[in-house]
């Protein structure tokens, strides 16, 4: 008996594997010890982050859902029917569910993403679920220069997607490089639709990253105890401690895991010292005002068509054009 699933159309781009050893050796070896936060995302790391989302703290993901819920139709409505959504980092696809399901008879749904087999599990999943709309997966570094070129165009316009207040992970400058190719991809027809968590009680924010269960902290040690596994570490990962803060002067928070001793480590035969309190910074998570996010992407050639919040005006979703 054959069963007629849809599935997805599969596009490799090959994007390269860089080396976590290299990385995590380098980022050791500098005077301020840093590691990039991509890896804090092995299959552990994914779990907990799923289990962060559920924290009543982190309020970013369910809120930004709700925003989404909320104003899907009317996104629809400004972008027209048979629209092509475009996703950078699509991750499981559960965001662009709500938009497939309110806009007017989508054409297409491009998703791209790295991580190879959650792209293959996600897009087959929004195929079956969505068997009118022919579902693209392109694995590929969304950061580096993409070739789409090959992606179909759509009958009606394209609109980019990058939820999740992940823009707000890249500096400044990145981010305005980072929306700049995406104004390349959606082309002067299109749209991008950006969430962005925004400015606001210092207090909300720190606990959104340091939550009471500690879930955020084992997150963030797990880094250390996949160096243990992957890398021949040997951590004590009890003399480490996760460590984030909000900085107001420089609107975000700063995300760090910090040694409690004067200590030795070695990660595949090499050596770091750590004197008590020194840190290794994994990430940054900037915060926006509705009108400095506004003023960012128009330095990379879009103007504000509409932004929604929610009522207590924690997240924010844009919706930006080409200017
Ligand atoms: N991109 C998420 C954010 O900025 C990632 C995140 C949430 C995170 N909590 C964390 C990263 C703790 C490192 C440690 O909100």
């Amino acid at each position: 008996m054959s069963s007629k699933t849809a599935r997805a159309e599969f596009h490799d781009q090959t994007p390269k594997a860089e080396s976590f050893r290299d990385c995590v050796i380098e980022g050791l070896s500098g005077r301020e010890k840093s590691i990039p936060c991509r890896f804090l995302y092995d299959e552990r790391g994914s779990e907990l982050f799923e289990a962060i989302c559920e924290l009543p703290e982190y309020y970013p993901t369910r809120t930004e859902m709700g925003i989404l819920e909320a104003n899907a139709g009317e996104i629809g409505t400004l972008m027209g029917p048979h629209c092509q959504l475009v996703e950078f980092g699509s991750g499981s696809s559960r965001k662009v569910r709500i938009l497939l399901n309110a806009f007017d008879r989508p054409s297409s749904y491009v998703a791209i993403e790295i991580s190879r087999e959650a792209l293959k599990e996600a897009s087959d999943a929004v195929a079956g679920l969505f068997p009118d709309i022919s579902v693209v997966a392109v694995c590929a570094d969304y950061m580096a220069p993409m070739d789409l070129s090959k992606i179909p165009e759509a009958e009606g316009r394209r609109l980019g997607f990058f939820p999740g207040s992940t823009i707000g992970n890249l500096e400044p400058a990145e981010a305005i490089n980072f929306l700049a190719g995406c104004r390349r991809v959606v082309g002067s027809k299109g749209a991008m639709l950006v969430g962005v968590d925004l400015k606001k009680d210092p207090q909300v924010l720190h606990d959104a990253y340091n939550d009471a269960q500690g879930v955020t902290a084992e997150f963030s040690l797990n880094l250390l105890a996949r160096i243990n596994r992957e890398l021949k570490g040997d951590f004590d990962i009890a003399r480490f401690a996760h460590d984030a803060s909000y900085s107001e002067e420089r609107g975000r928070i700063e995300i760090f895991i910090r040694s409690e001793a004067d200590q030795i480590v070695t990660v595949d035969g090499e050596s770091f010292r750590f004197k008590a309190g020194e840190r290794i910074h994994t990430e940054d998570s900037c915060k926006y005002t509705v009108t400095e996010f506004q003023q960012l992407a128009a330095r990379a050639g879009f103007t504000a068509m509409r932004c929604w919040t929610d009522p207590a005006k924690l997240f924010s979703v844009h919706l930006l054009r080409p200017t």
